[in-house]
């Protein structure tokens, strides 16, 4: 199905020389996550009407891995492999958007709006 998606999800993927004071998502395992994003959405039959895509520096590099999903605009930082499946089951799937996993301005977008 085209766009326009249900939930979609960007990952930054961004690598950088080894030793920048910035870090970098890759070195935090940032293509892993976005594989299993890809892979648990594929397990629940969500191919179509979402998405996982890789994306450049998300300028949250001290955040990373970091993630963001629209249409909600929910940041997610800090994302592990093991945190996904419980971000595709309640946010993805169920609309419930994983607080504990948020960046921190993302909390409080939240709590303000
Ligand atoms: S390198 Fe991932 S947010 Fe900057």
């Amino acid at each position: 199905m085209p766009p326009p998606y249900k939930r979609h999800v960007f990952v930054c993927t961004n690598r950088r020389p080894e030793g920048n004071p910035k870090g970098c998502c890759a070195s935090k395992g940032a293509e892993e996550v976005r594989a299993a994003f890809k892979e648990e959405m594929d397990k629940r039959g969500l191919k179509g009407g979402m998405r996982a895509n890789a994306a450049g520096c998300l300028d949250t590099c001290a955040f990373g891995v970091a993630v963001v999903v629209y249409p909600e605009g929910t940041w997610y930082g800090g994302v592990k492999v093991e945190d996904v499946p419980e971000i595709v089951d309640q946010h993805l799937v169920n609309g419930r958007p994983v607080e504990r996993l948020m960046m921190p301005f993302s909390r409080k977008e939240k709590a303000g709006s």
